[in-house]
């Protein structure tokens, strides 16, 4: 099935792009792996007529969105972000009310109608980096309120205003499981994402986003790691460095929407058409300049 995906990919004009969160067997059919920004970035600026993304229904929007006139599959249609659906336009419309002078920040993990009513989307990857861009101090940030506390941590100069959003699957782990992993693991590194709660990040050795903890750990020398975020780093960590532990911090921190692609969705998403990313050019031409703008100011010299 890979060498049949690969000749239908060929045939199509296709590139397959997958988040880090996908599994082994996925991430292997993958032209381009990376974190969200990365996936925007690379989605941004694709030469190909088609692009396969195996994520969540967000990504496969930021894709479509970026690229307008370009065919974008998402192999698995029900595979969602239960936090992209927490925080709604009319969320935000009552926050800039009460804000008037804010900027909107909206995370990537939203719907493209939430990004139609914000001046500016970002990653964890690029969250910081984007705030601190920002002329305003007041910065209102939707939906994950655990980022939205890093980037203030980060940046006291600003006066970040928190909508009540979470990833279940981050937000669900405590001090307590902290604690645990370095029993079980004594003197390795935490490091978290930054959807985590605060106590938690407070606790942790480094923050960063998937693609930036997988950094971490290839640039260092310690045996052992305790990873604060979703279960395939671990995974993908360990193939990496077999001589290397790890530990997550919880084994609940599975993304089951993740997990919903399967190597047989891609076949199907790519043999018999469908799941295509329909938006209406309104839709994307409401949501273009939040993304836009998330590319300018977030992208960095690597
Ligand atoms: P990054 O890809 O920016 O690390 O975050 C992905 C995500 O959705 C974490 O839950």
């Amino acid at each position: 099935m890979r060498e049949q995906i690969r000749e239908l990919a060929r045939r199509q004009d296709a590139v397959i792009m997958a988040h880090y969160y996908q599994t082994e067997d996925v991430r292997a059919l993958a032209d381009v792996v990376g974190d969200s920004f990365e996936l925007a970035r690379r989605a941004g600026d694709t030469e190909w007529e088609t692009i396969v993304l195996c994520g969540v229904k967000f990504m496969a929007e930021v894709a479509k969105i970026l690229n307008p006139h370009k065919r974008v599959l998402l192999p698995s249609p029900e595979a969602g972000c239960p936090l992209a659906d927490m925080a709604s336009p009319g969320d935000v419309i009552a926050l800039k009310e009460k804000h008037p002078g804010a900027a909107v920040m909206c995370y990537v993990n939203s719907s493209a109608a939430l990004k139609a009513v914000s001046d500016v989307c970002c990653t964890s990857s690029t969250a910081v980096r984007i705030a601190a861009a920002l002329p305003n101090r007041e910065i209102i940030f939707v939906p994950d309120q655990n980022l939205g506390a890093y980037v203030q941590s980060k940046l006291p100069g600003k006066h970040i205003i928190p909508f009540e959003g979470c990833c279940p699957i981050h937000h669900h782990v405590g001090v307590e499981d902290v604690a645990a992993a370095r029993d079980t693991l004594p003197g390795a590194p935490v490091l978290v994402h930054p959807e985590c709660r605060p106590v938690v990040q407070r606790e942790a050795d480094f923050i960063g986003s998937t693609a930036a903890i997988i950094d971490y750990v290839d640039r260092h020398e310690y045996d052992a790691y305790i990873i604060g975020t979703e279960i395939e780093i671990e995974r993908l960590l360990r193939r990496r460095h077999p001589n290397k532990a790890f530990v997550t911090l919880s084994p609940d921190m599975l993304c089951k929407q993740m997990k919903k692609t399967r190597v047989e969705d891609v076949f199907n998403v790519l043999e018999r058409g469908g799941n295509e990313v329909s938006l209406t050019d309104d839709e994307m031409l409401a949501a273009q300049n939040c993304l836009t703008r998330m590319i300018e100011l977030g992208t960095y010299a690597r």
